[in-house]
């Protein structure tokens, strides 16, 4: 083990509140694919024809196509060594510890993390667009098109899409947690979609220790106190094994 490994064991071992940041390569080793590289998602299409709400306006078929296929996907798919790691830490951190993650797959719950701030909403989660009632849907397949039971609207995504804000008290949560965090881990991450991108530099100019943990290069080099070069669900285990 080397020298940084051991340096960031401790440092998360000893702070009293640790965020934590987490992106598609988290989810990577359990099957979904990330959304940029030679394996994305966007499955040859450009985001802005997908997922966005000028999409979803004019073709609510083909967006709802494509995430039905997307839940397919995820539904084969289970929580990796990665997502178990972050939950042990979590119990271990005995409320210290607050988990935001850009993704939609609710992997991170299903491995036992308490109550992950979701910045970008939740795949299992839809939306009436005329009455704006919030349920959750596990259909899969979906019927397309999706009505809502309590007022026969169309159905949408609980998602962020291109161009849409998130939500206010959602981001609140996380800012908060990076602010006030003494240690904080960037998982998975390509580092180039905002407000998410910019935690790790709040987390940092508020003193904290930054940590990085990814295969490849991203725009957090030199920005972070220590990058652990390596797959999540190699890495994590190591620094939350006793
Ligand atoms: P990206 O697909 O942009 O980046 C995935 C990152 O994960 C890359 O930096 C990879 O190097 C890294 N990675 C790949 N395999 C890994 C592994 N096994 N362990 C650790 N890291 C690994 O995904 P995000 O950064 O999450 O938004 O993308 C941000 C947002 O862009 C998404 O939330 C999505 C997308 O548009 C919405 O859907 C609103």
């Amino acid at each position: 083990m080397t020298a940084e490994f051991e340096q960031v064991r401790e440092r998360l071992a000893a702070a009293r509140r640790v965020a934590v940041l987490t992106g598609a390569g988290v989810s990577a080793e359990s099957g979904v694919p990330t959304f940029r590289g030679p394996d994305g998602l966007w499955r040859g299409f450009r985001a802005e024809e997908l997922a966005t709400p000028e999409a979803f306006a004019a073709d609510p078929k083909r967006v709802w196509e494509w995430y039905d296929w997307r839940r397919g996907l995820i539904a084969a798919c289970r929580p990796n060594p990665a997502h178990e790691a972050l939950a042990a830490l979590e119990r271990r951190a005995g409320g210290g510890l607050t988990l935001v993650t850009q993704n939609v797959d609710g992997l991170h719950a299903r491995a036992g993390s308490g109550d992950p701030v979701e910045l970008h909403g939740n795949i299992w989660r839809v939306r009436c667009t005329a009455c704006g009632r919030l349920a959750e849907d596990r259909r899969v397949p979906i019927p397309i098109l999706p009505r809502c039971g309590a007022c026969g609207g169309l159905l949408r995504p609980h998602i962020v899409w291109f161009g849409e804000s998130l939500e206010a008290a959602v981001l609140e949560r996380a800012v908060g947690a990076f602010e006030s965090a003494e240690a904080a881990l960037i998982v998975g991450t390509s580092g180039v979609v905002h407000p998410a991108a910019s935690l790790a530099g709040l987390a940092k100019r508020a003193g904290a220790f930054v940590v990085e943990v990814n295969p490849e290069p991203t725009p957090y080099g030199g920005r972070v106190d220590v990058t652990l070069e390596g797959k999540a669900g190699e890495v994590l285990p190591r620094l939350v094994a006793a």
